[in-house]
C-alpha cells in the first residue's frame, strides 16, 4: 500500500510541477456530460467537447445524459470518445467521470438494482451490504465509470426528510458500520490501487445535511458542535478511516453558514482533524448557490473565492465554465493562494492515479461477463428478502397458504417504480416502467406464488404518473370492496411513489386521504387486511394500523422487491429485517430511539401532574419473524473495568420456534449518569445470525473505550467513570467504569 502511495506522490508532483494555472483550475472543474452532447440527438458534439476538454482543460464529468439509463455500449463509446479528447491536451490527463450509482449502477440499462440504502440497513447484515457494494462497483466500472457518489452517510434522524431512504437510518453506529462495508465493497481492499472491478466511493453529504429544521431538502439546520460530532460525524469519520477516496459537501446551511463556504467544517474538521487526504467535491451547483440562493457571497466570483478558500477541491459546476474564469482571476489577483490550488490538484491527480486512469481511462465492457448475471441478481434478491421487516402479525396470520383467494390492491400493487424509488434509471425514478418490465411487481409475484386463478386485482387508487410524485386518483374504491367480498385475504399495497431531493419534500407525513379511504373501506368488509408498506419514509398510518392484521414494511426493495415481498407473504422466506429508524405514530411526535430521558417522563407528584408521551408506532430495531427467539445467559467478562480495558459480552440466542430463521442481535449501552444528560440507550454492537429450529448460538461483543465515550459540551470526546447498563433482547446487565488507577 505504502509503495503505491509513494509512487503516486512522485508522479503527482512531476505533473503538478509542469502545470499552468489554467491547467490546474481545469482539473478542479466538473461539468455534466449533458453539455458535451447535442441536445437534439444526444450525440457527443466535437465543438462542445473541444470547448470543455481541450480549451477549458476540465478534469471531470458527471451524470448520465438526457436523464436516462443508457446501454453499456453507449457508455463505453461515450467514455472512449471523451477520454480521446484529453489526448489533444498538453498533459493528456484523463478525465474522472462521476455518477450516482446508489443502489446498483442505476443509470445503466439492465443493471442489477438492490434495495435502497434504508432497506440494506434493515438487513443488519454486514456481508450483504459489502456484497451490494462490490456488485455495484463491478457494474459501474463495466460502463467505464470509475467514481460513484455513494454512500449517503447522513444520519436518517428526521422522517420527514425526502432522502431518508438514501441513508442507513437513524443510528450512528449502524450507519458507521454499514458505511464502512459498502465503501470497502466499492473500493476493494486497497484504496490506493483501485482495480478494474472497483470504483472510488464518495461519502456524502458532509455534514449535517439530513437535519434541516423544516424537514425539507436543502433548508437550514441548527446543530451545535457537540451534537454534530456525537451523531452526525461518526459515520464520516469511520469512512475516512476506512480509506474513502472522496467526500461531497452538504448543500445546506448549519447555524446560518453554508457548509460549502465553511473553512471550519471542510478544512479544520475534515482535512486537518480527520486527516482526510482525498477529494472534496461540491454538490450540484452549490458554489453558485452561495450567491444566487443563499446570498452569502456577493457575486458568482466571490462565491468561488469563498468555497475554494474553505477547502473545496472540485466544483460540480455543472452547466458552464464561469468557475474556471473566476478562479483564474482570483488566483492572479491574490485572492486565492496558489498553495490552495496545488492542494486541490494534488488530491485530484492522486485520485486519478489511485483509479489507474492514466493506464486505463476506459474499460471494455466485454471484460465484465457478470454484468446483470444471475449471480448478481440472486444477491439483490437475497438483500431484498433480508430487508423485509414484519412489523405486525396478529395471530400469526402470515404466512398465507397459497391456495386461498387473494385480493391484491393499492397504488403500489403493480408498480416497479414504487419498488425502486428515486435514482432508478432517471433521477426521480419516474422512467422505471420503461426499463424494468422484465421484473415482477408485487401483483405479478403474488400471481406466481398463488396461481393466476387465486388472485384478484383491483387497485382502488392509482398514481398519476406524469404528475407530482404524490398525485393520485381514485380508480374505484367500490370496485376494490366488491372484489374483496370474493377474497379470503386482502393484500393492500400502499405508500409512496418515487421521488428524491427537493421534489420529494412533503407538507404532510400522513398516508394520503385516498389510500386511507381505500384501507378503511376494505377493513370494513371484515376480510383480513395485510398491509404492505412500500415507501421511502414512514407515512403515518395511525388510522389504519390497528385494523390491519399484518404489516410488512418493504421500504424501497428494488427490482426483486416484488418477489421478496411475495415470498415472505407466502412463507417461502422467513422475514428478518429490523427497522433502522423509529416509525412515528403521530405526525408531531417523532423522537429518535436514543432520545433523552425527558421524552419519557412518568407521572410527577404534586400539583402539576403530567407525564410525557413517548409513543412511536414501532421503535428502531423492531421486526418480527415466523419463528421465535429466546435470549439467555447474558454474561460480562467483568463488572468493574478501567478506561482502557475491553469488556467482553456474550449472550445465548435460541430459536424456540419450528422454522429456521435469522436474527439481528442488537446490543445497547446506557451510560446511566453523565455530565451531559445521557441518551436512554445507544446501539453499540449488532450481529446477524442464522439459527435452525431449536438451535442455540452464543453471540459475542466487545465494548471498548470508544463505545463508552460521548462528546461533551466542549466538543471533547470523553469517558466518565460511573455505572453503565447493557441491554440485549429482554436482558440487562450492569458494570462500573472506575477511574484509572
Ligand atoms: C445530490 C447529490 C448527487 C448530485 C449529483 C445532487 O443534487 O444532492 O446527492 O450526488 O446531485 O447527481
Amino acid at each position: 500500500m505504502l509503495a503505491h502511495a509513494a509512487k503516486h506522490d512522485e508522479a503527482v508532483e512531476k505533473i503538478l510541477s509542469q502545470m499552468t494555472l489554467e491547467e490546474k483550475v481545469g482539473q478542479m472543474a466538473q461539468v455534466t456530460v449533458d453539455i458535451m452532447k447535442d441536445r437534439n440527438t444526444w450525440k457527443l458534439s466535437d465543438s462542445l467537447m473541444r470547448k470543455g476538454i481541450v480549451d477549458y482543460k476540465i478534469g471531470s464529468l458527471l451524470n448520465t445524459w438526457n436523464n436516462s439509463a443508457p446501454e453499456l455500449i453507449e457508455w463505453y463509446e461515450t467514455l472512449k470518445t471523451v477520454q480521446s479528447y484529453t489526448q489533444q491536451t498538453r498533459l493528456k490527463i484523463p478525465l474522472v467521470f462521476g455518477i450516482d450509482a446508489i443502489h446498483g449502477a442505476n443509470y445503466i440499462n439492465k443493471t442489477t438494482l438492490f434495495p435502497q440504502q434504508i432497506g440494506q440497513a434493515a438487513t443488519f447484515n454486514r456481508a450483504l451490504v459489502r456484497r451490494a457494494g462490490e456488485i455495484t462497483a463491478y457494474e459501474t466500472r463495466a460502463a467505464s465509470l470509475p467514481w460513484t457518489f455513494s454512500p449517503v452517510l447522513d444520519l436518517g434522524i428526521d422522517v420527514r426528510w425526502p432522502r431518508l431512504w438514501e441513508t442507513f437510518g437513524e443510528d450512528p453506529y449502524l450507519a458507521s458500520a454499514l458505511g464502512v462495508e459498502i465503501t470497502k465493497g466499492y473500493q476493494g481492499n486497497d484504496p490506493q490501487n483501485i482495480g478494474k472491478f472497483n470504483v472510488m466511493a464518495c461519502a456524502k453529504h458532509f455534514l449535517g445535511y439530513s437535519a434541516p429544521v423544516s424537514g425539507k431538502d436543502r433548508t437550514p439546520a441548527i446543530i451545535s458542535d457537540n451534537v454534530l460530532r456525537e451523531y452526525h460525524l461518526p459515520s464520516f469519520q469511520a469512512a475516512v478511516e476506512a480509506g474513502i477516496g472522496s467526500v461531497m459537501v452538504n448543500s445546506g446551511l448549519i447555524n446560518g453558514i453554508p457548509v460549502h463556504a465553511s473553512h471550519y467544517y471542510l478544512t479544520d474538521l475534515l482535512k486537518n482533524e480527520l486527516n482526510f487526504k482525498g477529494v472534496i467535491v461540491t454538490d450540484w451547483m452549490d458554489i453558485e448557490n452561495l450567491y444566487k440562493r443563499d446570498r452569502f457571497a456577493v457575486s458568482s466570483k466571490d462565491a468561488v473565492r469563498l468555497a475554494i478558500n474553505a477547502g473545496i477541491d472540485m466544483a460540480m459546476i455543472p452547466y458552464n465554465y464561469d468557475f474556471c474564469d473566476h478562479l483564474i482571476e482570483l488566483v492572479n489577483e491574490g485572492a486565492v493562494p496558489m498553495s490552495r490550488i496545488d492542494d486541490a490538484v494534488r488530491r485530484i491527480l492522486k485520485m486519478k492515479f489511485e483509479l489507474n486512469l492514466f493506464e486505463r481511462p476506459y474499460e471494455n465492457p466485454a471484460n465484465y461477463p457478470l454484468f446483470g448475471s444471475q449471480e448478481f441478481r440472486k444477491a439483490a434478491y437475497e438483500t431484498a428478502v433480508e430487508s423485509m421487516t414484519l412489523l405486525k402479525n396478529e395471530n400469526n396470520i402470515l404466512p398465507l397458504a397459497s391456495n386461498k383467494k387473494i385480493l391484491v390492491t393499492g397504488p403500489n400493487a403493480n408498480s416497479m417504480r414504487s419498488l425502486n424509488g428515486g435514482w432508478s434509471y432517471s433521477w426521480l425514478g419516474d422512467k422505471t416502467e420503461q426499463y424494468a418490465g422484465e421484473y415482477n411487481t408485487i401483483l405479478e409475484a403474488v400471481r406466481k406464488n398463488a396461481g393466476e386463478k387465486n388472485v384478484i386485482y383491483s387497485p382502488g387508487v392509482a398514481w398519476i404518473e406524469k404528475g407530482k410524485y404524490w398525485e393520485e386518483k381514485e380508480i374505484s374504491i367500490k370496485a376494490a370492496v366488491r372484489a374483496a367480498r370474493k377474497a379470503d385475504y386482502i393484500l393492500l399495497c400502499v405508500g409512496e411513489n418515487s421521488y428524491t431531493e427537493k421534489p420529494g419534500d412533503t407538507h404532510d407525513l400522513a398516508l394520503s386521504d385516498l389510500q386511507i379511504a381505500l384501507a378503511k373501506a376494505l377493513q370494513a368488509t371484515g376480510k383480513p387486511v395485510i398491509l404492505v408498506l412500500n415507501q421511502g419514509r414512514p407515512r403515518i398510518i395511525n388510522r389504519i394500523d390497528e385494523k390491519s392484521k399484518a404489516i410488512l414494511m418493504s421500504y424501497l426493495p428494488g427490482n426483486f422487491g416484488g418477489d421478496a415481498i411475495a415470498d415472505v407473504i407466502f412463507g417461502k422466506q422467513n422475514p428478518s429485517g429490523k427497522l433502522p429508524y423509529t416509525y412515528p405514530k403521530y405526525p408531531h411526535s417523532h423522537v429518535n430511539y436514543w432520545h433523552k430521558y425527558s421524552e419519557e417522563q412518568t407521572r410527577a407528584e404534586g400539583m402539576y401532574n403530567y407525564e410525557s408521551d413517548y409513543s412511536p408506532l414501532y421503535e428502531f430495531g423492531h421486526g418480527l419473524s415466523y419463528t421465535t427467539f429466546e435470549y439467555s445467559n447474558l454474561k460480562l467478562s467483568k463488572t468493574k473495568i478501567i478506561e482502557n480495558e475491553t469488556l467482553e459480552v456474550s449472550v445465548d440466542v435460541r430459536n424456540t420456534g419450528k422454522r429456521d430463521g435469522k436474527e439481528a442481535v442488537l446490543l445497547y449501552l446506557s451510560d446511566l449518569y453523565a455530565s451531559l444528560a445521557p441518551d436512554m440507550k445507544r446501539l453499540k454492537g449488532f450481529e446477524k445470525i442464522e439459527l435452525k429450529a431449536g438451535e442455540t448460538k452464543t453471540v459475542k461483543f466487545k465494548i471498548t473505550k470508544t463505545g463508552m465515550s460521548f462528546v461533551n459540551i466542549d466538543s471533547k470526546t470523553i469517558v466518565e467513570p460511573g455505572n453503565f447498563e447493557i441491554k440485549i433482547g429482554n436482558l440487562k446487565a450492569g458494570f462500573e467504569l472506575t477511574p484509572n488507577p
